[in-house]
């Protein structure tokens, strides 16, 4: 049997990873600035989350949902308390795309509405709800075509409030920062504003932190930049390091009724326990700060180059915009300089989202290899 063949790839195979470094079948060693994809959060192999993963696999590896799971509510429990969100509740699940799909239906119950404004530009996952609140036609099939969703123009609240003049929605839904899109960043007044629309016509909304949330940005949330708080947060990639697990937290005007959500694998024991090693780590190795620091750091040194056109980004999630298409640099940088550097739809920008532990040597490292390519 073949592999179904959808994902453009790589010309390396991993057969090793420690930290940001990772190794291929031949020993060559890259550092990987792409964290595979905004996934790896606390560097790969950490020893505290292997342990915490192998502890739990000696006591109990599965079970299902059918049981009280102490661990899940100790996941609850440390994330509240480190994202800021204590009063909120959480529903576990596997993915991005899974826990975007499970706060657009709470929307709707909630709400008892149907259609959604979603905005340009933007990317939600690959299910059937949260590819349709996504802006790409080219990843849409006749089935998952539907008419519930709205999209409106990025960063315009003229726009957004017509449109809440005009009929009844369930939700907003946006991205902390969009991320596929190009690394674009909502202004706080434009989403300040959003929410206040949500208030006021009744509607939810909908922070989608899959990407630019568990500390990418500096902040837990890349929202918490602004004063929004959402009615609903969606988290997965940075929140396992690699174990699949997605999160949806849910703020406490929104009721829970036994069986409107649910799913077999959500909220396992192994994920918890990758989940809690995640919270762990980066509580203990101070990470959030560690992303502010070497973030803004490398967004100055990049800053400096004149074959740039642009860098935007908060923490370590930065998409730099050249003047022309970045994929031949990005493949230098890969066979020559032995660097993973991550894409984006916007096929300019060059997509940096290391591991939160990225040290300033490692910054220093790509931006010595980078200088060559660019100036
Ligand atoms: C903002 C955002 N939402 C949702 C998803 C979908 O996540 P997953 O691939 O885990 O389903 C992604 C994935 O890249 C994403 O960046």
């Amino acid at each position: 049997m073949n592999l179904f063949d959808v994902y453009p790839l790589f010309d390396i195979e991993p057969v090793k990873a420690s930290g940001l470094k990772v190794w291929d079948k031949n020993g060559v060693e890259y550092l990987d600035l792409y964290g595979g994809h905004a996934v790896i959060s606390i560097g790969h192999s950490h020893p505290h989350y292997i342990n915490r993963i192998q502890e739990q696999l000696h006591q109990i590896g599965f079970y299902s949902n059918a049981v009280k799971m102490p661990l899940q509510e100790e996941l609850a429990e440390k994330l509240g308390r480190l994202s800021g969100y204590e009063s909120y509740s959480l529903f576990l699940c596997n993915s991005g795309a899974e826990a975007n799909e499970n706060a657009l239906k709470l929307a709707s119950f909630q709400t008892g509405r149907k259609r959604v404004i979603s905005f340009s530009n933007s990317f939600h996952g690959r299910t059937s709800a949260a590819v349709a609140a996504t802006d790409n036609p080219s990843i849409i099939a006749p089935i998952n075509e539907t008419n519930n969703f709205l999209f409106l123009p990025f960063n315009d609240l003229g726009v957004v409030k017509e449109a809440f003049q005009q009929e009844d929605f369930a939700a907003v839904i946006i991205e902390g920062i969009q991320g596929i899109g190009g690394v674009y960043i909502p202004d706080s007044d434009f989403l300040e504003g959003v929410e206040k629309l949500c208030k006021e016509y009744g509607a939810l909304l909908i922070l989608d932190e899959v990407q630019s949330g568990y500390g990418r940005s500096g902040k837990f949330f890349a929202h918490q930049y602004t004063n929004v708080k959402p009615d609903i947060i969606t988290t997965a990639k940075g929140m396992g390091n690699g174990y699949p697990i997605g999160g949806v937290l849910i703020s406490p005007e929104i009721n829970a009724k036994h069986g409107m959500l649910g799913t077999t694998f959500g909220g396992n024991y192994l994920a918890c326990a990758a989940g809690l090693a995640v919270l762990e780590v980066m509580e203990e190795e101070d990470l959030l700060n560690n992303a502010t620091t070497v973030g803004n750091y490398l967004m100055e040194e990049l800053n400096k180059l004149e074959g740039v056109k642009e860098v935007r980004g908060q923490g370590l999630m930065i998409g730099v915009e050249l003047p022309e298409p970045c994929g031949p640099i990005r493949s230098k940088l890969l066979n020559e300089f032995k660097i993973f550097t991550g894409s984006a739809n916007n096929k300019n920008t060059l997509r940096l989202l290391p591991a939160l532990s990225v040290t300033k040597a490692e910054a220093d490292q790509f931006i010595a290899a980078f200088k060559t390519l660019v100036s």
